[in-house]
């Protein structure tokens, strides 16, 4: 059995286990918000050391966890504890089912996991991948992650005349930040860092955005072309006018990436690079559980029937990645670009 751990609204999760449901695949679905009300766990130590995992879902269907031979951590969701309104029992509650579903992971160890949570949790630390990013040969903007203002003055100078973008490490729904470049109307508001860190680098011009999906590592690169709309530079805020071809990038920055992904203990990723008007690779961030429809559906490369034969056991036998002109392009809710 095959276990998606995900929930029915990601049109990603859907795509692959349709591909898995063709080949005849048994797969399962593992929405965690179904806990508690919809959905019961058990561990149950009585059979030996090796521990059997029931998954029980409010129809009486019981799912063995213990057979799964591949786990796809995709967009794992929180047991749904919203019920539980006293906010002392809430994060106790919540805390119990953090510790027993970071257990269960743990004791599924013999099936093959795109990505492993720990080092999926470890490889998504921007601080981190911009480190083994440098030191597997990639270049990496001149950057400078702080929460001191007289710092970010003096990156600010140091870099001058050339212009510097800042960035957030994560956003929400709510709270959406692109990156933006820094002016001089910005310098006033320095002083804010001090409430959370901020990350400052060096402006990257841009020929073209690079997408770099990996799956096992075949890497699937697209080139995301696009014309910026008034004052924007992160191609997120463009993406619905960009125009996405299949890409194949030059063999040193080809074997930097699966360097990374092999470091950073990846199976996925998916890689923000730009080329500069030099032609130059510059690596922005991995993306552990990034989307890939929107490259797959505009330049017809086969990542969820990849993912699939990976999830299946099965070797990755597609043929290689031919580039191929992008399909005329589609209008685009900017959060549908998650990650
Ligand atoms: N140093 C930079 N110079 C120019 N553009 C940048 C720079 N860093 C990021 N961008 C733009 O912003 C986008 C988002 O930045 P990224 O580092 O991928 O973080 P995230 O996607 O998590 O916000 C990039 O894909 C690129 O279009
Ligand atoms: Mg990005």
């Amino acid at each position: 059995m095959i276990v998606v751990i995900s929930h029915p609204d990601d049109a990603h999760a859907m795509r692959v286990i349709r591909c898995l449901e063709e080949r005849g695949e048994p797969v399962l679905l593992l929405d965690l918000a179904q806990l508690p009300r919809h959905a019961t766990l058990t561990v149950d130590y009585r059979h030996g050391p090796r521990p059997q995992i029931r998954y029980r879902q409010a129809d009486g269907t019981v799912h063995p966890l213990h057979e799964a031979s591949a786990v796809w951590w995709r967009r794992p969701q929180a047991p749904d504890l919203s019920e539980v309104t006293d906010p002392q029992t809430h994060m106790f509650t919540a805390n119990e089912w953090n510790e027993a579903l970071n257990g269960l992971w743990q004791l599924l160890q013999d099936a093959r996991w795109m990505n492993e949570p720990t080092r999926d949790d470890a490889a998504s630390r921007k601080a981190r991948q911009l480190r083994v990013a440098a030191e597997v040969g990639l270049r990496t903007p001149r950057t400078l992650i702080t929460s001191d203002p007289d710092e970010a003055r003096g990156f600010i100078r140091d870099l001058a005349p050339r212009d510097v973008i800042y960035k957030t490490f994560s956003c929400t729904h709510a709270i959406w930040r692109e990156t933006r470049m820094l002016r001089e109307a910005d310098h006033a508001q320095l002083d804010t860092v001090q409430v959370a860190p901020v990350i400052f680098q060096e402006y990257v011009p841009a020929r073209a955005d690079l997408r770099v999906t990996v799956v096992d590592g075949r890497l699937f690169p697209a080139a995301i072309a696009w014309t910026p709309r008034a004052g924007s530079i992160d191609f997120r805020r463009n993406v619905g006018e960009a125009t996405i071809t299949a890409e194949v990038l030059p063999a040193d920055v080809h074997d930097r990436v699966l360097a990374l992904m092999e470091r950073l203990g990846l199976v996925y990723g998916a890689i923000d690079l730009r080329r500069t008007p030099d032609d130059e690779y510059y690596f922005f961030e991995v993306n552990t559980a990034g989307e890939f429809l929107f490259i797959e559906d505009r330049t017809e490369l086969p990542i969820a029937s990849a993912i699939a034969d990976w999830l299946a056991g099965r070797a990755l036998s597609l043929p290689d990645a031919v580039p191929r002109a992008s399909a005329r392009p589609r209008a685009m809710p900017m959060d549908t670009i998650a990650s």
